[in-house]
């Protein structure tokens, strides 16, 4: 894919500090800087809006991939409805919700969906856009294309609002990417740990002590 495609953060030589944005007071201990402001997400997620729009051949069905993607897809499909408004390209739009589970321990590479065997019946000659919030390893996002494939849709692109480089990628490239950032474990804008940050609207690097204040108790 063309490099340009994307924005290429590199956390390495450039962060916000916190003290410049406002954190809520029960997150600023827990994390060590901003990586991407709210604002710039929305320019961006703008642009990806426009740019599916311009190259969409018919009906999408929108596929939300929760929780992580809820905030991403809101927004995405947000600015795809005032691209009407502003006469740009129209495309009509029918929205879907699944939650994706892998078992990382099988081998078979599996995973299963929320979806009833009828729901994903209905993706047959369909157009689907999956909005997922980051890639990772990329392993959950090609189970998820493997599995979604058996049901016959027209297409199947994917947008991530992020994709991680890591050592740990499967190589796998989305259709529609936001930002590129460095390896390293971040939150908000949706993007949890252990369910928590979900409610903070920048997106940013999450600290050893908000590991340890936000690990799973037992
Ligand atoms: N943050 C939140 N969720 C994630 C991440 C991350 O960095 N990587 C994979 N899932
Ligand atoms: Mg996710």
């Amino acid at each position: 894919m063309d490099q340009t495609k994307w924005i290429d953060l590199d956390t390495e030589s450039f962060q916000y500090s916190l003290d410049h944005f406002v954190i809520p007071d029960h997150y600023e201990d827990a994390l060590s800087s901003v990586l991407i402001p709210h604002g710039v997400i929305m320019d961006r997620v703008e642009k990806l809006a426009k740019v599916i729009v311009q190259e969409s051949t018919g009906p999408l069905v929108v596929c939300c991939v929760l929780k992580g993607g809820h905030q991403f897809f809101a927004d995405l499909v947000n600015y795809i409805k005032k691209n009407v408004t502003r006469g740009g390209k129209t495309v009509p739009l029918s929205l879907e919700f699944i939650k994706v589970k892998s078992y990382s321990g099988e081998t078979s590479g599996e995973v299963k969906l929320s979806l009833t065997e009828e729901e994903c019946k209905d993706f047959a000659g369909k157009n689907i856009l999956i909005v997922e919030d980051i890639i990772d390893t990329g392993k959950t996002m090609v189970q998820l294309l493997t599995k979604l494939k058996q049901y016959s849709p027209e297409s199947v692109k994917v947008a991530s609002l992020l994709i991680k480089k890591t050592p740990l990628s499967n190589g796998y490239i989305p259709d529609y990417v936001g930002f590129s950032i460095p390896n390293a474990f971040v939150v908000g804008y949706a993007l949890d740990y252990n369910e928590y940050f979900r409610d903070l609207d920048h997106i940013c690097v999450i600290n050893d002590h908000g590991k340890q204040k936000y690990a799973v108790k037992n």
